[in-house]
């Protein structure tokens, strides 16, 4: 039997890899700029860092995780999300003593045990960040903003902002009450998890995606209209930055977010084209998060992108194209023998090179030469060995000239440069 991977887990191949090193590229260079540091965190984590932080009633720690016991008997969990590391790594190297305000972005695979389909993947990649003891609506619409210029780096124009706010620890019992005893007359339409999430955790009905719960949650309460005075002047605070610098934004009042540690501003960005897995970001405030894992009272925000989703919207043609600039081309034992060292010493000063090690024909090494799109070729057969010179080929132009065997090197070099500062 062939082997394959496993059901959801996928290589990414060349030419893929040069569309997640650009946005990778692009990611990076975005987030120093707003002054982030990379946090490179642990792939396996204790399985109780994710049921506390994500919380045990959601989907993600109910149904979705790779738990299993080590060799010990300790329980662990493949990391379905980086929020919790960050946060754990904070805790435990006491970050906020040596800053006051700590911004970190990560990248790297996440593990969710979901139903794969287009754009939902058992071992996913997100690039997230998070930003500590920064409590201001001006922290929130930064983030917004500074996702909107990620995105429109990329060229990608289709991605919308969906906002909405789920308050605060002092607001948000008395929604949890009304959508109780809204839920509770309409218990017989929701499906069995919801019947248990009524009692204890009703905000996650909201967010259930069976069609009946769906069709109950329309008719909700919504958390807006519960907002306490400070947690409404945060979101207003926010809608009003986001307004005055011209990112445009849907307020939805039912969205939830699928993890339990959210307080005040969540958000999501949507992309139309990407069909039903259609959220290409998220994230949002989690100012209790810090403290309920044991740390100081650090209020917090971040999101997390989908590489694949990302990948999926970028336009292939604004990448950088990857090709070797020079073929050498060796006819004969004699002439690949000569041109070896040429290739290594071209690498070293950084010359995209290729050379062929079987003995072809001159016409088949220029037709693939041409078909590889190489902007020169230099041609080597017993003749030019005989003679000491060697032809270089300008491909585009089909223009040849001679040089000397003895100054190859420096020859295509300098040529290479005139090439690039054209
Ligand atoms: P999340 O909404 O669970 O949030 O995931 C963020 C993004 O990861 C999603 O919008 C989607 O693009 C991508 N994603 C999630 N699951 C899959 C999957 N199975 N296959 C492919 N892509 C997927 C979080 O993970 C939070 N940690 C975000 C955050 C950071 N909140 C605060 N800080």
């Amino acid at each position: 039997m062939v082997l394959q991977a496993i059901k959801g887990f996928n290589d990414i191949l060349p030419p893929e890899t040069a569309v997640w090193q650009f946005i990778e590229g692009e990611f990076r260079r975005l987030l120093d700029a707003y002054g982030y540091g990379e946090i490179r965190l642990p792939i396996l984590e204790y399985t109780e860092l994710f049921s506390r932080s994500i919380g045990d009633d959601t989907d993600i720690v109910e149904k979705e995780m790779y738990t299993f016991a080590d060799r010990a008997g300790r329980s662990l969990t493949l990391r379905p999300e980086g929020t919790a590391s960050v946060v754990r790594a904070l805790v435990q190297h006491q970050l906020m003593k040596v800053r006051e305000v700590n911004k970190l972005y990560y990248l790297g695979p996440m593990f969710r045990y979901e139903r794969p389909q287009k754009g939902r993947y058992r071992q996913f990649y997100q690039l997230g960040a998070e930003v500590f003891g920064e409590a201001s609506h001006r922290q929130d619409a930064e983030m917004l903003v500074m996702l909107a210029r990620f995105f429109h780096v990329m060229n990608i124009r289709s991605a919308k902002l969906h906002l909405n706010s789920l308050g605060c620890e002092q607001c948000r019992p008395a929604y949890r009450r009304a959508l109780q005893d809204f839920l509770a007359g309409r218990r017989e339409d929701l499906c069995a998890d919801c019947h248990r999430r009524v009692e204890r955790n009703p905000l996650r009905v909201l967010d259930c995606k069976h069609p009946g719960c769906r069709e109950v949650v329309a008719g909700a309460p919504k958390i807006l209209d519960y907002l306490g005075e400070e947690c409404r002047r945060h979101f207003h605070g926010l809608t009003g930055l986001l307004d005055e610098v011209g990112l445009e934004y849907e307020v939805d009042p039912m969205m939830v977010r699928g993890l339990d540690y959210y307080t005040r501003t969540t958000f999501e960005f949507l992309a139309g084209d990407l069909g039903a897995q259609n959220a290409v970001a998220a994230g949002g405030r989690y100012d209790r998060l810090v403290a309920e894992l044991g740390g100081p009272s650090t209020p917090a925000i971040g999101f997390a992108i989908g590489l694949e989703r990302l990948a999926m919207l970028v336009d292939r043609g604004q990448l950088p194209v990857d090709r070797p600039f020079i073929a050498l081309l060796g006819l004969g034992e004699k002439a690949i023998d000569r041109l070896f060292p040429l290739r290594q010493e071209l690498a070293r000063a950084g010359v995209p090179a290729r050379l062929n090690y079987r003995q072809k024909g001159l016409k088949n090494l220029l037709k693939k030469a041409d078909r590889d799109k190489v902007n020169y070729s230099l041609i080597v057969g017993d003749q030019e060995l005989e003679t000491g010179v060697a032809i270089l080929r300008n491909m585009e132009s089909q223009e040849q000239r001679s040089i000397p065997l003895s100054s190859l090197l420096t020859e295509i070099v300098e040529v290479f440069n005139g090439h690039q500062n054209q």
